[in-house]
Formats: C-alpha cells, sequence, structure tokens
C-alpha cells in the first residue's frame, strides 16, 4: 500500500502515477475546489471519473457533499456508478456531532457492498469504532492530530494494535500531511498508508545534495570526454 496522493490535479497524479510510486489517490472537497470543481455533481463526476480512469485499477476516494442521511446514500450509489475503482468517503459524524454517519457507514459495507473510507479522525478510538462498523479504510488526520498538541504517532500505534487484536481488516490511512518526516513516521507508527500532497512526495525524491552530486558525474563524464580527444 503505502503512498496515495492526496490531489485532484490530473497532470500531478499522471506524473507520479506513471513513476509507479504511488497506491491510490484521496480527494475532499477542499481539494476538488481549489482544482476549480463547481457546478455540483456534474462537476465532482467530470474531473473525479477522468481520474478513476487514469490510475485505474487503483482506488479513487470521492467524499460526499451532504450529512443528509438519504443524500448520503444516494451520492455513494453514484459515484460508485461512476467508476469501478471510486470508494466513498464518509465523515465519522455530522457538523454538529450527528452519529447518524455510522449507520451510513455499515449499511454502506454490508447491505450496499460499496467500499468506505472513514475521513476525518482525530483519534484511535474514532477509528478503531468505524472499523468495527465495517469501513474498508479508517483515516485519521495527523497533521490535525499534531496541531492540537497530540502526538499522531502514538495514535497511529495503539489504533494498529487494535485493529490487529481485533483481526478487524481495515486499512489506516494517514492524511493530513504537514512535513516529509510525517510520511516514514507515521508508516513507522503502523501506518498501511499514508497519503500525500504532490509538494511532499517532491520533496521526498528531490534532495540538493543529490542535485550536486548529480551535477559533479556530469561535469565530470563531460572532462572524460574533452580528454579523450
Ligand atoms: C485526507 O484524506 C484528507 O484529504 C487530507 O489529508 C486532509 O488534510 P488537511 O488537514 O490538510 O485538510
Amino acid at each position: 500500500m503505502a503512498i496515495y496522493l492526496d490531489t485532484g490535479n490530473l497532470s500531478e497524479i499522471e506524473k507520479y502515477h506513471k513513476m509507479g510510486i504511488i497506491r491510490g489517490v484521496t480527494t475532499n472537497p477542499t481539494i476538488l475546489l481549489k482544482e476549480g470543481v463547481t457546478g455540483g455533481m456534474e462537476g465532482i463526476r467530470e474531473l473525479t471519473q477522468q481520474i478513476a480512469e487514469m490510475i485505474t485499477p487503483l482506488p479513487l476516494s470521492v467524499e460526499v457533499t451532504s450529512n443528509d442521511k438519504n443524500e448520503m446514500l444516494e451520492q455513494s450509489e453514484k459515484f460508485c456508478e461512476w467508476a469501478d475503482n471510486i470508494n466513498v468517503k464518509i465523515t465519522i459524524h455530522g457538523p454538529q456531532g450527528e452519529m447518524f454517519n455510522m449507520e451510513v457507514i455499515h449499511e454502506l459495507e454490508k447491505q450496499k457492498d460499496i467500499r468506505v473510507n472513514v475521513t476525518a479522525m482525530m483519534s484511535a478510538q474514532q477509528c478503531f469504532l468505524a472499523a468495527m462498523a465495517g469501513a474498508t479504510w479508517v483515516s485519521i488526520f495527523g497533521g490535525r492530530v499534531n496541531n492540537m498538541g497530540y502526538n499522531s504517532c502514538v495514535e497511529i500505534t495503539r489504533l494498529r494494535k487494535l485493529l490487529d487484536q481485533f483481526e478487524l481488516p481495515a486499512q489506516i490511512i494517514v492524511g493530513s500531511t504537514r512535513e516529509i518526516l510525517n510520511v516514514t513516521e507515521w508508516l513507522e507508527a503502523g501506518a498501511h498508508i499514508v497519503t500525500v500532497s504532490p509538494d511532499l512526495i517532491k520533496g521526498m525524491i528531490v534532495h540538493p545534495y543529490t542535485k550536486e552530486t548529480v551535477q559533479m558525474f556530469l561535469r565530470d563524464a563531460e572532462k572524460g570526454k574533452e580528454l579523450s580527444k
């Protein structure tokens, strides 16, 4: 599993997909808005179908845009008709702590055979219960956890232990990545997947000292060519 790309930008997805280093893509309404997605469902369909086609069979998470129970169910079914590799992102609860989201998650996974990525979670406890409800992926927002003064690595390790102990098949996605270091520290802590923005992936690959070293190799190769003339 390891790395998912957390973006809706087609050219960035194409770039990193071609390198063979990503295993899926995650989006949310904020990410899609940043890519200029307007026009409600039609706008979301247009972009997410293109992403899904580009990365198939890798999974793509698309988040529902309502916290109304029926609308969440309807949108989830619609998303899955758009492409086989689309799964549905549902927040663990509503904006005022409404808990029926858990029922929706359970119904989608167990009755409608739709894969759910439960999102916007900040603790091992939330993720554990989402996994109990049947979620395929449980997304904890590591950067936001750290911003609140808690240690995201501790939550991830605790969560992984619980999932393993109770043989729950949910995969841990850690999102809200803020630093390059987060990627390896979260994977080491027990995450199955870290979802990373394109700029951070670039930072994982390109190193200033590697640049300098490659420049030296190329310079000396040229010198060698000159000397052999
Ligand atoms: C994860 O799936 C989310 O899309 C994302 O990582 C949220 O991160 P943020 O805290 O930068 O909004």
